[in-house]
């Protein structure tokens, strides 16, 4: 049994059919890549998986179990959380309370504890830790983002667009860390549309097209494919 097994999903922002039946999985353990064009349905499947938008019809199973009629709140009290598209800090907050923020449903005695494994991984964190988020760069908020998703200490780690609007340095340091934290054991589902990236870190990917899964395979085979690289590696 996979992971997160997401069968045939359909979601709608009212009348609009943004996920025409979505079929994927992810294993335990690993790191997997949703490539796609603008609007192919990348953060919408995200968005069904945290049920921000719950998918209309097809069931999201999560160790087996559907999720596909809970809240938000307890899609990440079982173990899933999101660094949503456009990092989403909370602006006026220092970067210690968006991290606090990311663990507001927890009453476990751990904290203190992920709070410096996030600064571990993201030594500008800590430096920055009295900063309000609105005043940090692109990329630091990024790493804010990232670092407030696992503040919830997820099982599975959903990323939207990490690289989005973030130099190419910065966002290959970004990445380094994205393959840290899936070493030390968080299963990752990963959107980009800039693959390159993407592919270099993930084992598997699937390739998104208006709101179909049109190709999967593994990362490295994709990268070779020369669709794909027509199509979403500017090669
Ligand atoms: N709030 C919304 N209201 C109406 N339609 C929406 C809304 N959000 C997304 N859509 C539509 O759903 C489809 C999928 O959008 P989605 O945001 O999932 O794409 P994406 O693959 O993440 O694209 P991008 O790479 O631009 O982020 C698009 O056609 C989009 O216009
Ligand atoms: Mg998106």
């Amino acid at each position: 049994m996979a992971l997160l097994e997401l069968d045939e999903i359909h979601t709608f922002y009212g009348n609009i059919e943004a996920l025409k039946g979505v079929t994927l999985e992810v294993e335990e353990g690993e790191c997997v890549t949703l490539i796609g064009a603008n609007g192919a349905g990348k953060s919408t499947t995200l968005r069904s998986i945290s049920a921000l938008t719950p998918a209309r019809t097809g069931e999201i199973r999560f160790r087996g179990k559907d999720i596909s009629r809970k809240a938000p709140q307890d899609i990440v009290q079982l173990g899933i959380s999101q660094s949503p598209e456009g990092r989403k800090c909370f602006q006026r907050m220092s970067v210690s309370e968006n991290l606090d923020m990311g663990a507001y449903l927890r009453r476990d005695k751990e904290i203190g504890q992920d709070r410096q494994r996030v600064f571990e991984l993201f030594p500008r964190l800590e430096e920055r830790r009295t900063q309000k988020a609105g005043t940090m760069s692109g990329g630091e908020q990024q790493m804010l983002a990232i670092g407030r998703a696992l503040m919830a200490r997820p099982k599975l780690l959903l990323l939207d667009e990490p690289s989005m609007g973030i130099s190419p340095i910065l966002t290959e340091r970004i990445y380094e860390t994205i393959a840290e934290i899936n070493k030390q054991g968080t299963t990752i589902l990963l959107v980009e549309q800039n693959a390159n990236f993407a592919l270099g870190v993930s084992h598997r990917g699937y390739v998104l097209e208006t709101g179909k899964v049109v190709l999967t395979n593994e990362s490295a085979k994709l990268r070779e494919d020369p669709e794909v690289q027509k199509a979403y590696l500017g090669t």
